[in-house]
């Protein structure tokens, strides 16, 4: 017979992991993390009703993720991935120490991978992540002899959440998104928003072959696995299927992320404080 203790360790075990990200972005992480862990069960929350992100102020972000954590809480993850950058520069180490529970950022993954790869190290993002400097910061921590140039790049993350990607606009504006990074001849670039793994096809393009891609994604899921060990939270059983939760329309999401899922997942809609307040007729949210 199973002790109480024994039986707690093994609900923690089969509970889920809490991935977020403000769109379609997570979804990269979350196609890891099927790769890597095909154990674990996930719950899979899109910020869709206030995305993107990358243009917000550090309170506002901080706020949101704040939001999330407590309802993924409330769900009972046994942990939570931050598969957005943008959240991940500006509010991880404040949540860190606010929840009972391990978090993991996309950044220093990301970085520490990046040194691996090379030594001239271009860095696409948000506009918020590339003024935070947490990439070359991280980078320098691992490497003080890396160079590294950040760009903001603010048209991305709408291109991709409308389904705009093949236009010949996206080609172009990705075209002068790069056009620093290969002045500086960088021979790594990596990928400072978790959407962007998705316009692949559009930068191969536009880069020289000898430029390597360093995925974030591929990283913290592996950091994740760590810790998993590390706490003796691995599932052994076989997982449920995957929670899609988001706070805009379910059938946005479900559209667009069929051509990264390979099917139509469920959507649910989540309703978190903030978004709900901004939704009421004005004199219900008063
Ligand atoms: N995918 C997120 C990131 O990695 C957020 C993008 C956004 O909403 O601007 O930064």
């Amino acid at each position: 017979m199973m002790n109480k203790e024994q039986k707690t360790n093994e609900a923690l075990q089969r509970a889920r992991i809490g991935i977020f990200d403000s769109g379609v972005g997570g979804l990269t992480v979350l196609r890891e993390l099927y790769r890597q862990l095909p154990s674990e069960s996930v719950l899979y929350f899109g910020d869709t009703a206030r995305l993107p992100y990358g243009t917000r102020s550090q309170a506002e972000i901080l706020h949101f993720v704040r939001e999330i954590l407590i309802w993924m809480m409330q769900q009972g993850v046994k942990m939570a991935i931050m598969a957005c950058n943008t959240s991940s520069a500006l509010a991880l180490e404040a949540v860190r120490s606010e929840f009972p529970l391990p978090i993991l950022g996309v950044i220093l993954p990301g970085a520490r991978a990046a040194v691996e790869l090379g030594n001239r190290i271009g860095v696409i993002a948000t506009p918020a992540t590339a003024a935070s400097n947490a990439y070359r910061r991280a980078i320098l921590e691992v490497d003080a002899t890396a160079q590294v140039w950040q760009v903001g790049c603010p048209e991305f993350v709408p291109v991709i959440e409308q389904n705009r990607i093949h236009e010949p606009y996206t080609l172009e504006v990705a075209r002068e998104y790069l056009a620093p990074l290969l002045h500086h001849r960088i021979d790594t670039l990596v990928y400072g928003c978790t959407h962007y793994p998705h316009l692949a096809p559009v930068l191969r393009k536009i880069l020289p072959r000898s430029v390597k891609l360093c995925d974030p994604a591929v990283h913290v899921v592996a950091a994740a696995a760590q810790e998993l060990d590390l706490l003796g939270l691995r599932n052994t059983r076989p997982p449920l299927a995957t929670r899609f939760a988001v706070s805009g329309c379910p059938e946005q999401f479900a559209q667009l992320s069929v051509q990264w899922l390979g099917c139509t997942p469920a959507v649910e809609k989540v309703y978190l404080p903030t978004v709900l307040h901004r939704q009421l007729p004005l004199e219900l949210s008063e």
